[in-house]
């Protein structure tokens, strides 16, 4: 029907304008319907790379929920806590092209196989980087494994170099693999665990104020994330009520933190001895 044909039989104008908008509504539509069916099958493929493992059961979602938690306390912005939220279960994506005798090697890697096991972080930004949506997550999946001294990977970045993000992320992933059993180690109490990230901090891998203000949330938040991350299995809407539940966590954990930065607020390490890193004397980090 053209325009004439609809006024001779409607009496009105023909609704052209409405009509446009509405096509161009429906390809966004369904680009966005798009979207989160892919973001949702990489949800898929990282949860089927976590399972491939037993030992690491959970270890995403609770990474996910011990990011935010450092994220909130850093009074980072909504869309900086759901990159966090997102890049707990993204961040080992690109495992999923590494080889099970890599993956669950149990004793040290040859130089060859680091090769390989490093990739996976690369890998992964590639698997990721044509979902729009998933662009604030990108740095987490590339940078997790950089060092604050300049000796991680893949880009050997150093310090500030380094996204903030996945800096926040790093600590909550080594202190989960620590505290859980992996094929080469047994899984380490929670206070060996901070011992040992002290020790990698003091040796300049770790970024020191994140890890202090890890130490500070410790007993009142940290080691209380399963009861949080067990109430939220699916994003969004459980997100937000998991979000209000670590919310208040932190709010009674800090006291009133107020609008001051809790970089300001916490107090500096405690100073502990160097007795070597389980991960220099294995070759591998706690994370791999
Ligand atoms: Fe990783």
């Amino acid at each position: 029907m053209n325009g004439a044909a609809w006024a001779q039989a409607t009496g009105g104008e023909f609704p052209l304008g409405a009509l446009r908008e509405l096509s161009a509504e429906v390809p966004a539509a369904r680009e966005e319907a798009l979207l989160k069916e892919t973001e949702a099958l990489l949800y898929a493929v990282a949860q089927a790379v976590e399972q491939r493992d037993p030992h690491t059961a959970r270890h995403c979602e609770r990474l996910a929920f011990t990011s935010v938690a450092l994220g909130m306390a850093l009074h980072l912005d909504r869309p900086s806590l759901s990159a966090l939220y997102r890049g707990g279960y993204l961040h080992d994506i690109g495992k999923v092209g590494i080889p099970d005798a890599i993956l669950f090697k149990p004793g040290p890697l040859t130089a060859e196989e680091w090769v390989v096991m490093r990739s996976h972080a690369v890998r992964g930004q590639e698997i990721c980087r044509h979902v729009k949506s998933l662009a604030p997550v990108l740095p987490i999946i590339r940078h997790h494994h950089e060092r604050w001294d300049g000796t991680g990977y893949p880009d050997g970045l150093r310090g500030a170099q380094i996204p903030l993000l996945p800096r926040v992320l790093q600590v909550a992933d080594i202190y989960d693999a620590l505290t859980s059993p992996r094929p080469y180690k047994q899984a380490y109490s929670p206070k060996e665990a901070l011992q040992i990230i002290s020790e990698e901090t003091e040796r300049g891998w770790r970024d020191p104020e994140i890890v202090t203000l890890f130490f500070r949330l410790h007993d009142g938040v940290i080691s209380r994330i399963d009861e949080y991350s067990l109430h939220a299995a699916q994003l969004p809407e459980s997100m937000q009520r998991a979000l209000g539940s670590l919310g208040e966590a932190l709010h009674s954990s800090e006291g009133a933190p107020g609008p001051a930065s809790v970089r300001t607020f916490f107090p500096p390490l405690q100073s502990a001895p160097l007795t070597g890193s389980p991960a220099a004397a294995t070759g591998r980090s706690h994370t791999e």
